[in-house]
């Protein structure tokens, strides 16, 4: 079947196209209702299906005769570790932490966080979670703890799962620590907080409810427990435009069978493959393309806990590669151009036999068409940028490239995916002529995979996706399609911004920045970078009669939003003026503001209170050489 065929019978054959899909998989009930109970945008896939994660991914594998197979390839260039683990000692391991969960008085239903580094002891906690039905809500570890603390309190977990520290080039990061203030700072409080112990002589548990992650190996094992399809098997919690988090639900079988898809159709590989996604268990594409969809499709996975560059160097992608002899590799454009920037000649890939590799895929933010066309170049294999967010589960665009043998075009993220009907519409919810830029929405209903709703939070649901547009999911980026309908996805049209592939909220930002007492009033947009695609800019107004100056300022509120949000937000810049642009009724001009920063020609805004503003703002930035024009070349 061509992709033409395939997508076409997705939207106009919804329920059948899915029911085969859904047929592939092992369910303990092989589910009759395919879309059922919608009403006002909601909907359940499958509903009537049976099954678990954690047998779709690791005991089934083993029951088919694959249990030697390797399931887990970790590998930690800073403490020289590689480690093979095979499906087999995955199963006995998370069926032993399982009990041990249950033991702790974790049930179906219950939430558990995970606030790891990238060892496979998170993978066993997320899988252990899904065999016990428990519902796991995966922390990112670059995050503060304020922020695992207002996560604590959203997703109220009975245990928090951890480990003694991280590592980040070099650096030590001290995740007892975070838990600790999390937990000082969250009104709810987990009964128990479990430490994989990196270290001897780590010894400083022993606190209200501590335990060591060892001991919870040592009381048996634990079967699967059948869950209906729609048991949420995870919350991941995203930025939306305020300093309050989204807490994204998953299903189970709706997610099981689209990554399935993806892994055939998408990313074209098989049984006994490698696959490689460079990311972080902590967001969305680690869930998916780490753990969930290279176990469910009986694959390799590699869980990388190092970095492109200087872990020990830009060579380290191919190291991997040659080593574990990937098939696929994802990862986001950041990585890429920070390869790019230490060795331009690329003459680290030369070391390095890179011939397994069938294609690189890319997400997390737009990729530029220079980093696209030298990351081509490069490599002489198949370059595919494909679009995707925490609410899809798993890509919205793309080439699909089993069944299309079309080229990725720099710039453009490629056609919709089957089951997406993907639109461009105006202002008014008309649809777009093509290379002309409006919001991109997509017909509900979402194909399965996508996000059912917000964890207890049904009315953020409907505002911030369905409301705007009656009968579409507003995916909250712009963009447009050209004549041959590749969609190129430009950015977001809220106050969201991308820095090194993480999604962050400019909104919690000006929240902090705004409760400095030198600050009357600021606004914080995002402005290109030539490393991080783009990084946050305060332009800050001071009370009256403030005598602080503009670098000791400065200098506070970078260290206040590092322990509020965390270093990976990446805010080091704020710049003083003497008043904001605004509009008649008050609007800041956040949008006007990112164009002089970046350096592009604006247009000033009609509507406008006064335009001499936008000169002295263009001044201050030249004079604080601020903006891409002033970033190292890459
Ligand atoms: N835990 C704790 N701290 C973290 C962290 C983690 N998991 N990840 C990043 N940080 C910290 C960094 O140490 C850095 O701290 P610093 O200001 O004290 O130096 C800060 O957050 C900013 O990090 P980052 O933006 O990642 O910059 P960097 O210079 O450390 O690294 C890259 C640059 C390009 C190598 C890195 O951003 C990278 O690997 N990007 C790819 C990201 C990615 O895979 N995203 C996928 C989303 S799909
Ligand atoms: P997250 O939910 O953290 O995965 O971030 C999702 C957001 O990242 C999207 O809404 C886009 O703004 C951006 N994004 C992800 N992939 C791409 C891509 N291939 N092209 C452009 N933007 C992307």
């Amino acid at each position: 079947m061509n992709y033409e065929s395939m997508y076409r019978q997705s939207i106009d054959q919804k329920e059948a196209f899915w029911a085969e899909q859904a047929a592939l998989l092992p369910w303990y009930r092989q589910p009759q209702q395919i879309i059922s109970n919608t009403l006002n945008g909601f909907y359940e896939w499958f509903a009537d299906g049976i099954t678990n994660m954690c047998y779709l991914c690791v005991d089934r594998h083993v029951a088919e005769g694959r249990g030697e197979q390797t399931a887990i390839a970790y590998d930690a260039p800073a403490f020289g570790t590689s480690e093979q683990i095979t499906y087999r000692e995955l199963q006995n391991t998370v069926a032993a932490f399982a009990k041990g969960l249950l033991n702790l008085g974790v049930r179906k239903g219950d939430t558990v966080i995970i606030y790891m580094p990238m060892i496979p002891q998170a993978l066993v906690a997320m899988l252990a979670c899904a065999r016990i039905g428990a519902i796991h809500s995966v922390v990112f570890g670059g995050f503060a703890p304020h922020e695992l603390a207002v996560r604590i309190d959203d997703a109220k977990p009975r245990v928090i799962i951890s480990a003694s520290y991280g590592v980040e080039f070099g650096k030590k990061i001290p995740y007892k620590t975070l838990v600790d203030e999390a937990i000082a700072e969250a009104r709810h409080k987990p009964d128990y907080q479990v430490y994989y112990r990196r270290e001897e002589g780590f010894d400083n548990l022993g606190g209200p409810g501590e335990l060591d992650y060892e001991a919870l190996l040592s009381c048996g094992t634990t079967d699967c427990v059948p869950v209906a399809s729609t048991h949420p098997l995870y919350i991941l919690y995203t930025s939306g435009t305020t300093g309050r988090p989204k807490g994204i639900v998953r299903d189970t079988g709706g997610y099981a069978t689209a990554l399935r898809f993806s892994m055939e159709y998408i990313y074209n590989v098989q049984q006994g493959d490698v696959f490689w996604a460079a990311s972080d268990i902590g967001w969305v594409v680690g869930h998916s393309y780490i753990v969930y969809a290279p176990l469910l499709h009986g694959c390799t996975t590699v869980l990388y806990e190092g970095k492109p560059v200087r872990t020990p160097d830009a060579g380290a992608f191919w190291r991997v590669i040659e080593q574990y002899r990937v098939n696929v590799l994802f990862t986001a454009p950041t990585s890429i151009r920070a390869i790019k920037k230490e060795d331009h000649n690329g003459s680290f890939l030369r070391e390095h036999n890179i011939g397994s590799l069938h294609s690189l895929f890319l997400a997390g933010e737009r990729c530029d068409p220079d980093t696209f066309g030298w990351i081509q170049q490069l490599l002489q294999k198949p370059v595919i940028d494909h679009w995707w967010q925490t609410e899809s589960g798993w890509p919205m665009l793309s080439l699909m490239t089993r069944i299309d043998e079309r080229p990725g075009l720099p710039g453009s993220a490629g056609f919709p995916v089957c089951g997406y009907d993907i639109r461009i519409l105006d202002e008014q919810g008309a649809e777009v002529e093509a290379k002309q830029e409006g919001n991109i929405a997509i017909r509900l209903p979402l194909p399965p995979g996508c996000l059912p709703g917000l964890w207890n939070n049904e009315i953020r649901f409907r505002k911030s996706y369905l409301e705007r547009y009656p009968g579409y999911y507003l995916s909250g980026d712009g963009g447009y399609k050209n004549e041959e309908g590749y969609v190129f996805v430009m950015g977001r049209i809220d106050d969201v911004i991308n820095v090194s592939g993480h999604r962050l909220s400019t909104g919690e930002m000006e929240e902090i920045v705004s409760a400095h007492p030198a600050v009357a009033e600021c606004a914080v947009v995002g402005i290109a970078c030539a490393l991080r695609g783009q990084r946050p800019l305060a332009l800050i107004v001071l009370k009256d009669g403030i005598a602080q100056t503009e670098a000791d300022l400065q200098d506070q509120l970078v260290h206040t939003v590092r322990e509020t949000i965390g270093p990976i937000a990446v805010f080091k810049t704020a710049v003083v003026v003497k008043r904001l642009p605004k509009t008649r009724s008050g609007k800041i001009l956040r949008k006007t503001i990112s164009e002089i920063a970046d350096g592009k020609a604006y247009t000033i805004p009609s509507t406008i209170d006064d335009p001499e503003i936008l000169n002295e703002i263009k001044e201050k930035l030249l004079q604080r050489r601020v903006g891409i024009a002033f970033d190292e070349a890459i």
